[in-house]
């Protein structure tokens, strides 16, 4: 049996703030239980939900030396799913209000902590993962302490490391001084070749430049950030890690979002019913968020940090335009302040086709794609994006910016080849979004037959984690070397 353990910042259904979260929690689910013994490790939040904090078994602490002191390390345990999850617990670190905060320098010395005090559970929970499965820079310190710190000692011998990239912009900066004085690396590491990165030290570089592998979470991402607009910093580091750097796609859990079964949703339906059934469930969400009751008024859907990175600059330079078609528009989510009161001035504006809820509801998340006819996402970059998967697994037809994971899971319309199931524009402008919202209008209203075609083919899809899934396990296996 070979072991896999996972360490990464939070996992569903603990705790979440965005897509890392579901991947956290969906991934080793699907990793093949016959052959791999999938292990997670995460921080124990005190902002965890309390009915899975009950859950939650205490295994054993001892006191790890970390940043000039002796630091309290708890552990905790629990099972979900068949999948094994141990907690960290530190009251100073991880008793905030959010998973995670606004001081850089905090960040860094709780996710140095975190990441330290992963490896150092291992012998006593006697556990000896074969990889190390790293996510985000949260988790940069991994293979670092893995390679330097762990390395004399049979227990840590031949351990491998995999860090996956689910957002290069995070990398955890800090001045070089204090981060070596904070994780107690001695000064050596940080240089341009190792933990240094333009004067910083940089947390996500050290887990790129240390672990045997690295992946990220689309192939055109994969390519994108070997270049300098997507690299943030790191595309010449990325350039000459080519050859260990690979893009696997991401899935979602087909039994958490599937709307034949779905309990959050007022009509189930399938790939087969949707053309009678799915339109309900618009009628109820009209209803419920207080918009004009009218079957035939094309809806679509916004599910999204709020963040620079989600494109909505390019929403606000367009809105007085696009409320002039005959369309309604509902927003989910919460994020940067200037986002969240541009769509509520919107949805004052124009009460009667915006609706912004500027909050979280898992449960209203379901209803939206359930109901909505389209599912914009204009983003800046996407590393891979699950929210267009779960728009086209409920029948919902994503309309998204060509880059990263959106390119390489959304195949444009094609009106004389009749293929496709969403519709696309490339270039990062305001105008070029709109034409394509529109040809989406045109087909919605004037070739319905043709729209619910491309809604088929969509719902055909597979982005179950099936095959993705298989992708990692080759990867685990190429590592330990088989
Ligand atoms: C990050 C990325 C998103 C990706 C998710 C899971 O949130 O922004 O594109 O889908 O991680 O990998």
């Amino acid at each position: 049996m070979k072991k896999i353990l996972f360490v990464a910042s939070e996992g569903v259904p603990f705790i979440k703030t965005g897509g890392l979260a579901d991947v956290v929690g969906s991934l080793p689910k699907c990793i093949d239980k016959k052959y791999f013994d999938v292990r997670v490790v995460i921080p124990k939040y005190a902002c965890m939900k309390q009915e899975w904090k009950d859950k939650l078994q205490y295994v054993t602490h001892f006191y790890m030396d970390f940043n000039w002191k002796n630091e309290y390390v708890g552990v905790l345990e629990t099972t979900v799913d068949g999948v094994h999850y141990y907690f960290i617990d530190n009251e100073m670190y991880f008793n905030g209000p959010k998973p995670y905060c606004d001081d850089p320098l905090w960040e860094i010395e709780r996710f140095a902590f975190f990441s330290k005090a992963s490896l150092s559970i291992l012998p006593l929970i006697d556990f000896k993962p074969d990889v190390i499965h790293c996510h985000d820079w949260q988790t940069g310190l991994v293979p670092v302490y893995l390679k330097e710190r762990f390395h004399d000692g049979d227990f840590f011998r031949n351990i491998k490391s995999v860090i996956t990239i689910h957002n290069l912009k995070f990398q955890g900066k800090w001045d070089p001084k204090t981060v070596q004085s904070i994780t107690g690396l001695p000064s050596y590491y940080f240089t341009p070749d190792k933990l240094e990165a333009y004067k910083d030290a940089n947390l996500l570089k050290g887990g790129i430049v240390f672990a045997d592998a690295v992946t990220t979470v689309s192939d055109t991402y994969a390519e994108e950030i070997k270049t300098p607009f997507y690299g943030e910093g790191l595309d010449g580091l990325l350039r000459a890690r080519a050859n260990d750097l690979r893009g696997i796609v991401n899935g979602i859990d087909y039994d958490v979002f599937n709307p034949e079964t779905d309990p959050y949703i007022v009509k189930q339906y399938s790939a087969v019913t949707f053309r009678k059934e799915k339109v309900k469930n618009k009628r109820a969400l009209q209803e419920q968020l207080g918009l004009e009751k009218d079957d035939k008024k094309m809806m679509i859907g916004l599910i999204s940090r709020l963040t620079d990175q989600k494109g909505l600059d390019l929403i606000a330079y367009v809105m007085d335009e696009l409320r002039q078609d005959n369309i309604q528009f509902v927003v989910l989510g919460t994020g940067e302040e200037r986002y969240e009161n541009m769509f509520r001035h919107f949805d004052w504006k124009y009460s009667d086709k915006v609706s912004a809820n500027i909050f979280y509801s898992e449960e209203l998340s379901h209803r939206i794609y359930a109901s909505c006819d389209a599912f914009l996402m204009p983003s800046l970059f996407e590393p891979c994006g699950l929210s267009q998967l779960m728009a086209l697994r409920y029948g919902t037809v994503p309309i998204v910016r060509e880059t990263g994971g959106l390119k390489d899971t959304v195949e444009p319309y094609n009106e004389y080849e009749s293929t496709g199931t969403g519709f696309s524009f490339s270039h990062y402008n305001a105008h070029e979004m709109l034409n394509a919202i529109r040809y989406a209008e045109r087909i919605y209203y004037d070739r319905k037959r043709e729209w619910n075609k491309i809604i088929d083919r969509g719902m055909a899809a597979d982005f179950s984690w099936n095959v993705s899934a298989r992708k990692y396990q080759e990867m685990y296996d190429w590592l330990i070397g088989y």
